[in-house]
Order: C-alpha cells, then sequence, then structure tokens
C-alpha cells in the first residue's frame, strides 16, 4: 500500500472481531517500531506486548471500555526517563519519541489490515503499579491491536489552509 492509502486508511478502531492476530503479523509490526526514529537515537522506550489473561486482566482494569476489552492484543508503550535526551533548555524529548514507534506500529497494522486505537486517556498510575515498573519508567499510550469488526465512518480534519503557511 503507498503511504497516503495507509494514511488514509489508519483510522481509530473501536471494535474487534474475536480473532487472533497472527504471529508473523506482530512480529512485523515489532520491526516497524524498531527503526523509528529518536532524539540522539537514544530509542528511550519498552514495549510490553499483552496478551495473557493476567496482562489483558490488568490493562483492562486502567481503562474501562467494553470495546477496549474486545481486542486479542496490546501494545503497552512507555518511556524510559533516564535514557531520553533532554534539550539544553530543558525541554524532554522522549514523549516525541514513544510517539513516532507508535505510530509507526499504527500504520504498520494498517497495512497488515489490522485496527489499532490510540489510547492515552487511561489510569496511568495504576498501570504503574500493576506491571510494577520502576519509578524511572512511564506508561505513555496503550495501543489495542486486534481484526476491525466496523470500518473508518468519518474523518474530520482542519482545512489546509488553516494549518499550513509560507513562512
Ligand atoms: C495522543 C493520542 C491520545 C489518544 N487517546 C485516546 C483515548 O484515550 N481513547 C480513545 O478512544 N481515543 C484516543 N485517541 C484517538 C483520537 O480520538 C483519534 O485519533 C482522533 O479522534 C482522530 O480520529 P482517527 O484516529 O480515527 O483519525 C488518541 C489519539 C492520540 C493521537
Amino acid at each position: 500500500m503507498k503511504l497516503f492509502d495507509l494514511i488514509q486508511n489508519r483510522y481509530s478502531c473501536r471494535s474487534y472481531l474475536d480473532k487472533p492476530v497472527e504471529e508473523e503479523k506482530i512480529a512485523y509490526i515489532k520491526e516497524c517500531m524498531r527503526f523509528a526514529p529518536s532524539a540522539v537515537n537514544r530509542q528511550p522506550w519498552q514495549f510490553r506486548i499483552v496478551r495473557s489473561q493476567e496482562g489483558r486482566a490488568k490493562l483492562q482494569a486502567c481503562y474501562d471500555r467494553p470495546w477496549f476489552n474486545e481486542a486479542p492484543v496490546y501494545v503497552l508503550a512507555s518511556l524510559l526517563h533516564e535514557q531520553e535526551w533532554v534539550r539544553a533548555d530543558g525541554k524532554p524529548h522522549g514523549n516525541i519519541d514513544v510517539a513516532i514507534a507508535v505510530e509507526h506500529l499504527c500504520l504498520a497494522a494498517t497495512e497488515q489490515g489490522l485496527g489499532t486505537c490510540w489510547v492515552c486517556n487511561f489510569d496511568a498510575k495504576r498501570c504503574h503499579q500493576l506491571f510494577q515498573m520502576p519509578e524511572t519508567e512511564e506508561p505513555v499510550v496503550i495501543i489495542p491491536i486486534g481484526y476491525p469488526a466496523t470500518g473508518l465512518t468519518s474523518r474530520v480534519r482542519k482545512a489546509s489552509e488553516e494549518l499550513f503557511f509560507e513562512a
């Protein structure tokens, strides 16, 4: 699929079929994430692939939505604060890095016919505790992955004129 088609086909999928995701597809997605760029190539991230009943229950306790429970697999993306690059003026860049890797995930999954959804509105404190993360690790985003039960419904975006300027 061409990049523009991939971008157009990716959407926030909030309904999944009760069908497992093939291991080769997960492996492909992981490789696409691994090669994401990061500030000063620090790669300040870690990704838990959550498929076990126990792991799924922990994530579902952090984000209570019926549709979220349907996904057969999740990726829990963490930021490792001690590894992130901080600019001289104090701005940390780890969240940017994690976001790039996660969007690689979403596009790679789309290419494989899979649905995903960024989920940041979860109980991060609880997640940190349940997965027994060290102080320096921060759970940033959960991405459910699975075969979509429904397709893209709407695509609302600002107009180009609002966004792009010659400067
Ligand atoms: C950083 C970020 C956090 C998000 N968090 C959530 C979330 O917690 N729950 C949810 O249902 N969608 C979440 N979304 C999905 C957005 O609502 C969605 O991307 C946006 O409405 C555009 O729709 P689209 O992804 O279908 O193009 C998040 C998206 C981003 C990029």
